[in-house]
């Protein structure tokens, strides 16, 4: 429910019943379907539980790849949070012991082993969600195709908290589904941010596609779906 009709939406009835006196529902309507979808959820940063999860700094600083928490990107139709092991392994009690002898790090990282003690989850909240009536966005097949996180996540590497940095609106897939050569690159870069945010603004400025990258696009399967049954019942 709250996901097909978010708080504002309650304003709607009002709406409506202007609406059929003015005549002016088809404009109200019109604007809500094709404009707001596409801006409404870029920035959306939700407060992290504990001391949070920092990607600025085990990725970008510390160069963690991707995968090593996100094991299943390549492989499952969703992709998947890291258990609390996966932090454990790192910010248990007997590793990176000078760190955990610093109060403030010993602190900020205190949530994982208490969590690990419990034998709990960290209760993360999410930030990336289609809504329900999508009912096929197949993950694995995006990145398999050549897609990076960058395309779709943003510069993840550079945020200490994960915000919405693009709309997932449906034009927004269909923009990349009508033409996938703008995006499509070498399969060994998907993980490398900054590399593909380079890659793409110099293709935008007009240079040509790697042979590599022609090669993943060449071998596409199929081209991106438009067909409304593809993405929706
Ligand atoms: C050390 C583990 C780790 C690594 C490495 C890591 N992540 Fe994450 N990631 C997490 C955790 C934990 C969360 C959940 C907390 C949050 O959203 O901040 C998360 C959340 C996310 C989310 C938001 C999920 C949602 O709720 O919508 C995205 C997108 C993401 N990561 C992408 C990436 C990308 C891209 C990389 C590589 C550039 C990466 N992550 C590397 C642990 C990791
Ligand atoms: C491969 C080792 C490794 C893994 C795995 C790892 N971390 Fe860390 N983490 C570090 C190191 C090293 C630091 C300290 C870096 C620094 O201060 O420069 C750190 C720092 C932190 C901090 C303190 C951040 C700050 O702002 O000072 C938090 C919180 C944290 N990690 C949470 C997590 C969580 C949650 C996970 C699991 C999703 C995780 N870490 C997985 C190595 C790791
Ligand atoms: C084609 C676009 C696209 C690409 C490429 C992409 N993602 Fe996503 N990602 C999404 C969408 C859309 C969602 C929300 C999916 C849903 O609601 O089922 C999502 C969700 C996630 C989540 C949250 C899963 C959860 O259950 O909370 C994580 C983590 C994530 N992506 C990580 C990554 C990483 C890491 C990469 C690169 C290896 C990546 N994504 C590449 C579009 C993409
Ligand atoms: C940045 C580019 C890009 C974006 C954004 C994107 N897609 Fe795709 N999508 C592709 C490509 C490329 C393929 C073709 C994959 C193949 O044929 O192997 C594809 C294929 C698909 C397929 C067909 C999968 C199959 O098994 O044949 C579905 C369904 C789909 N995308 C849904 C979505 C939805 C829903 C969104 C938006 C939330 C989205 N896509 C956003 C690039 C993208
Ligand atoms: C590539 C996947 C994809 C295809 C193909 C697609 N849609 Fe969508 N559609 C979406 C996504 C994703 C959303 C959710 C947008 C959002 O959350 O802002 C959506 C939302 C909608 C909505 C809700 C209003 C809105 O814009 O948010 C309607 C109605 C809709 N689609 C109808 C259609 C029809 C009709 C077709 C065929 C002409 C179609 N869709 C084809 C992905 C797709």
């Amino acid at each position: 429910m709250s996901v097909l009709f978010p708080k504002w939406t309650n304003v709607l009835p009002t709406v409506f019943a202007v609406g059929a006196l003015g005549g002016a529902v088809a404009a109200i309507g019109g604007f809500w379907y094709y404009a707001t979808p596409k801006f409404w959820r870029v920035g959306y940063m939700p407060t992290q539980p504990g001391g949070g999860f920092n990607h600025q700094l085990h990725v970008g600083k510390l160069g963690m790849d991707c995968r090593y928490c996100h094991t299943k990107v390549e492989k499952s139709y969703e992709a998947n949070i890291p258990n609390v092991s996966t932090c454990y392994g790192c910010h248990s009690d007997g590793k990176l012991s000078k760190l955990t002898e610093d109060p403030v790090h010993k602190e900020k990282t205190e949530f994982i082993r208490t969590a690990y003690a419990q034998d709990a989850s960290i209760p993360w909240r999410r930030v990336h969600k289609v809504p329900d009536y999508v009912h096929n966005f197949p993950h694995h097949v995006h990145i398999n195709a050549g897609i990076s996180c960058y395309s779709c996540h943003g510069r993840i590497d550079t945020m200490p908290v994960v915000f919405h940095a693009e709309s997932l609106s449906m034009s927004w897939c269909l923009d990349c589904h009508r033409a996938p050569e703008d995006k499509v690159i070498p399969k060994d870069k998907i993980t490398n941010l900054a590399w593909v945010q380079n890659e793409l603004k110099e293709r935008k400025a007009g240079k040509a596609m790697s042979v590599e990258a022609q090669q993943v696009l060449d071998a596409l399967q199929k081209a991106p779906p438009e067909n409304c049954g593809a993405c929706h019942y």
